[in-house]
């Protein structure tokens, strides 16, 4: 049992979050997360209607008793999404923790706020943290630059955001980006954080179901194999390096307009190389934490692990002296 304010607030044993993943946050995945004490959140992005996230939901309520969430990704997309028909569904499904992100959650607060969700914000910069806290938030997730998916366009680390984060907001603090085990959940600790979030340390366990090809990239890669692509259309995204994302990138450097660059970035080919296991078949969004990672270990193994890494750390900090 851990306790800060996110562990009571949702009410979870650990302070461990599994970020929104789209195509792979699906029931397995979150159901997992959330039986091993931590929040597991479906990825609202995955399905092209309403009807077949209820039917995602429904499927994970039937695998599990525990809380989860569900993230509604507020970004830019080529077909308009009724956000508010996604919000009306997790709320008539009895999920009751809802996670925004990619814009501002305030057009949807009431909705929010009528049905008594507890609410989460994810976002990359302080001043929509504070933004998502004056709109009526109950906690935010701040995310580094070395976060995979959107890391934001101002390239601060966790190191450095985290705190300043904490000091910027009165509301609870969960740090993301490049946390992938014990050390990095006592460092967010040690920032003020009061979780933590992690995106591509769930990606590589026994129960996300993405094809193994992808796994085994994962875990011969190091820390330098992710870049960066889509500056140039100010939605920098965090992705493994390949062939395929290094030419969206010299494509972006000989000046390639949004219209060329969209049947290269769409999700559509994400979810291929997903499902086939090709790392070329579209951009693939991976975290810097990939240098961190070198098992493909079941959900409860991860949690476990940080949990009781976390109490030798502890011991060790206490060893020489940083704690009484
Ligand atoms: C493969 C992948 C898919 C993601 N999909 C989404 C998504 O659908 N919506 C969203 O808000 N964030 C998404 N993210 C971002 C994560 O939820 C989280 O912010 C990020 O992974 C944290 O950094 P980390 O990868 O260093 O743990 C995705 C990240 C990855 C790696």
């Amino acid at each position: 049992m851990l306790k800060t304010r996110i562990t009571e607030m949702l009410g979870i044993e650990y302070p461990i979050l599994q970020g929104a993943l789209q195509w792979l946050s699906r029931a397995e995945l979150v159901s997992a997360v959330s039986n091993a004490g931590g929040l597991g959140c479906i990825s609202s992005a995955t399905f092209p209607t309403a009807e077949e996230l209820r039917q995602e939901i429904k499927k994970t309520k039937s695998m599990t008793d525990k809380p989860f969430a569900v993230n509604i990704t507020l970004m830019p997309a080529i077909q308009p999404v009724n956000y508010e028909e996604y919000i009306n569904t997790v709320i008539e499904e009895g999920v009751n923790i809802i996670e925004t992100s990619g814009r501002s959650p305030e057009p949807y607060m009431k909705l929010l706020k009528d049905a008594k969700a507890k609410t989460l914000h994810r976002a990359t910069r302080i001043r929509d943290i504070r933004t998502a806290e004056r709109v009526g938030i109950d906690a935010v997730t701040i995310v580094g630059f070395e976060g995979g998916g959107h890391p934001g366009m101002e390239d601060v680390t966790s190191l450095v955001r985290v705190p300043i984060a904490v000091d910027a907001v009165k509301i609870p603090v969960i740090a993301a980006g490049g946390i992938a085990d014990a050390r990095g959940f006592v460092a967010a600790l040690s920032l003020g954080a009061e979780g933590i979030l992690m995106g591509t340390r769930f990606l590589a366990s026994k129960e996300c179901n993405v094809h193994p090809k992808i796994k085994e990239w994962l875990l011969q890669a190091s820390d330098t194999d992710t870049m960066m692509i889509e500056r140039s259309i100010k939605n920098a995204a965090r992705v493994m390096k390949t062939d395929f994302s290094q030419k969206v990138l010299e494509m972006e450097e000989k000046g390639a307009t949004l219209e060329e660059l969209l049947p290269l970035i769409t999700g559509q080919r994400e979810k291929q190389a997903f499902e086939e296991g090709d790392i070329n078949a579209g951009i693939i969004h991976c975290g810097q934490a990939v240098g961190l990672i070198h098992d493909i270990p079941s959900v409860k193994e991860i949690i476990d692990d940080i949990v009781n890494g976390a109490k030798l750390i502890g011991q060790r900090l206490h060893n020489i002296g940083v704690s009484g």
